[in-house]
C-alpha cells in the first residue's frame, strides 16, 4: 500500500485524518475516535490550537500541575509546571515546602545578552576586510537596521556590539558578524533573525561595491548558546537545620549531599542525570509559561561543557556550620511575544506568577530547577528514588489496570505502609478483585 500523499498540507482536517486512519491504521474508527476525544468544543479555541502548526489533527495534552510555596527573594509563587513525570510537581512542592521554613530562594539576574551571527565566507585579505569593516560597514549595518531597531531602542534594548570575527584558522576563508543584543521581556529570537538578515543584506552590499574580492553569505541565525545570558540561584542555612529524617545526623546529611554533587561535577554519567533532574524542574515551567524548551536544553547542555566536560549545573558545599546548595545557568525566556498573548494557559500561568518580566521569569525557571536537584539528591542520599517515585507512579499503575474510584481509596491507603512495586500493586488489584 502507498503510504506516501503529496498536497497534505492542502487537505482539511477531516481529509488528513481519513487518509491517515485508512492508510496507516488497522483499526481506523477507533483511531479516528481518538483523535476526536481531544478536539476542544469550544470551536474557536480549537482553531487556534490548529493554527499554531501546520497540519494539526488533534491536541496533545499534558497535566498543568502547581507547586505552591516556593519563597523566591522574600516573594511568595505557585509555580505552574507542565509535565508528564509522575513524581515532579510533588517533589518541587516538597522542596520549595522545605526551603519555605530555611529562607527560601536567593536569585539574581548576573546577565541578559543574547547572541546571533551572520556566517559568511571571504576570499580576500583578512586585515583588508577588518579596516573596511571598522571604518564603514559597521556603522552602515547599525544605520541600516534602525527601521528594526527604533522600538526595542525605545524600551532601552537593541544590538549591544557587533564584530568581525576571523575564524579562517578553522575553515578556509570563513568569517562571522558576531552580534549581541538586549532584548528585554522578549526572548528575542524574531528580533534577532530579522536584525542578522539585515546585516547580512548590508554587508554582502557594500562588499560588492568596494571590496576586491568575494564575500558570500552562508547563513544569519541567532545562537541559543547565552552563556551571558545567567541567573543565579541559592539556597543556604546552618547545616543543623537540614534535619528532617530520623535516620540520618543532619551533618551526615550535608555531608553526602556535597558529596553526591561533587560526584557529578567529575563524572559526565552521572552529571547527565543529575542535570536531567535539574531540568524536569526548568522544562516544565519553560513549558507551562509558552517558552522554547528545545532552545533553553540546548543552552544548558552546552554551558554544562563550557569547560571541557560535561559537569553538574549545581554546586554545594559546607563552610563552617553552613551548607550552601546554588546554580547559575543560561536561560533565554520571554513574557511578551511568542504563544504569551495567544495560549490561553500561557497567559494563565504568566498571571499566576504576577506577571513577571522575563528577569523575573528566568529566576523563577532557574529556582524551579535548583529545587528539583535538591529533592532528587535528598531522596538518592537517603531512602533511595524509587519509595517516593513509586508512590508516585502507583495512581499509573492503577490506571492501566482501570481501576475503580472505590479501588484506588482501599490501595492508595494500603501502599502508605506497604513498598510500591509493579508486582506487588498487581497482586494487590487481583486480590481485591477476587
Ligand atoms: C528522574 O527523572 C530524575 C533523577 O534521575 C535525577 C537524579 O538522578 O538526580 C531522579
Amino acid at each position: 500500500m502507498n503510504k506516501t500523499i503529496t498536497g497534505f498540507s492542502k487537505l482539511s482536517k477531516s481529509e488528513k485524518i481519513d487518509w491517515l486512519v485508512d492508510t496507516y491504521f488497522k483499526d481506523s474508527e477507533s483511531a479516528k475516535s481518538v483523535l476526536k476525544q481531544y478536539w476542544n468544543e469550544d470551536k474557536k479555541l480549537q482553531l487556534l490550537h490548529d493554527e499554531f502548526i501546520e497540519n494539526t489533527i488533534t491536541n496533545y495534552y499534558l497535566p498543568l500541575g502547581v507547586a505552591p510555596n516556593f519563597l523566591i527573594n522574600d516573594t511568595v509563587y505557585a509555580i505552574p509546571m507542565a509535565i508528564e513525570e509522575s513524581s515532579v510537581v510533588a517533589a518541587a512542592s516538597k522542596a520549595a515546602k522545605f526551603w519555605f521554613d530555611r529562607g527560601g530562594f536567593k536569585t539574581n539576574v548576573i546577565s541578559t545578552e543574547k547572541i546571533g551571527q551572520v556566517h559568511f565566507t571571504y576570499d580576500g585579505d583578512t586585515e583588508d576586510l577588518g579596516v573596511y569593516f571598522n571604518a564603514v560597514i559597521k556603522n552602515k549595518i547599525f544605520d541600516e537596521a534602525k527601521h528594526l531597531t527604533k522600538n526595542m531602542e525605545k524600551r532601552g534594548g537593541g544590538i549591544l556590539d557587533i564584530e568581525l570575527i576571523d575564524k579562517t584558522d578553522l575553515l578556509e576563508n570563513y568569517y562571522q558578524l558576531h552580534a549581541t543584543f538586549e532584548t528585554l521581556d522578549a526572548m528575542g529570537a524574531n528580533f534577532i533573525n530579522s536584525c542578522l538578515e539585515q546585516f547580512a543584506k548590508t554587508l554582502k552590499q557594500e562588499a560588492d561595491k568596494s571590496l576586491e574580492s568575494n564575500l558570500n553569505i552562508v547563513m544569519s541565525i541567532l545562537s541559543n548558546y547565552v552563556p551571558n545570558c545567567l541567573v543565579r540561584a541559592e539556597v543556604s542555612c546552618k547545616v543543623e537545620e537540614l534535619t528532617e529524617n530520623d535516620n540520618i545526623s543532619a551533618q551526615e546529611f550535608a555531608e553526602k549531599f556535597v558529596q553526591a554533587v561533587n560526584i557529578a561535577e567529575i563524572e559526565p554519567y552521572r552529571a547527565v542525570t543529575h542535570n536531567k533532574g535539574i531540568m524536569n524542574g526548568i522544562d516544565a515551567v519553560v513549558l507551562a509559561t509558552g517558552n522554547d524548551f528545545r532552545a533553553v536544553e540546548a543552552s544548558v547542555h552546552a554551558y554544562a561543557s563550557r569547560n571541557g566536560q560535561y559537569s553538574s549545573l549545581t554546586h554545594a558545599k559546607i563552610e563552617g556550620d553552613i551548607f550552601t546548595f546554588w546554580m547559575e545557568i543560561p536561560l533565554a525566556l520571554g513574557t511578551v511575544g511568542g504563544l504569551t498573548k495567544l495560549h490561553p494557559l500561557v497567559k494563565l500561568a504568566l498571571e499566576l506568577l504576577g506577571e513577571p518580566s522575563a528577569k523575573e521569569l528566568m529566576q523563577i525557571v532557574a529556582v524551579a530547577g535548583l529545587a528539583q536537584n535538591f529533592a532528587a539528591l535528598r531522596s538518592l542520599t537517603t531512602t533511595g528514588i524509587q519509595e517516593g517515585h513509586m508512590k508516585m507512579h502507583l495512581m499509573n499503575i492503577l490506571n492501566q489496570f482501570e481501576a475503580t474510584p472505590e479501588e484506588k481509596t482501599i490501595l492508595v491507603k494500603h501502599f502508605t505502609t506497604n513498598t510500591v512495586t509493579h508486582s506487588a500493586v498487581v497482586e494487590s488489584i487481583n486480590n481485591l478483585r477476587k
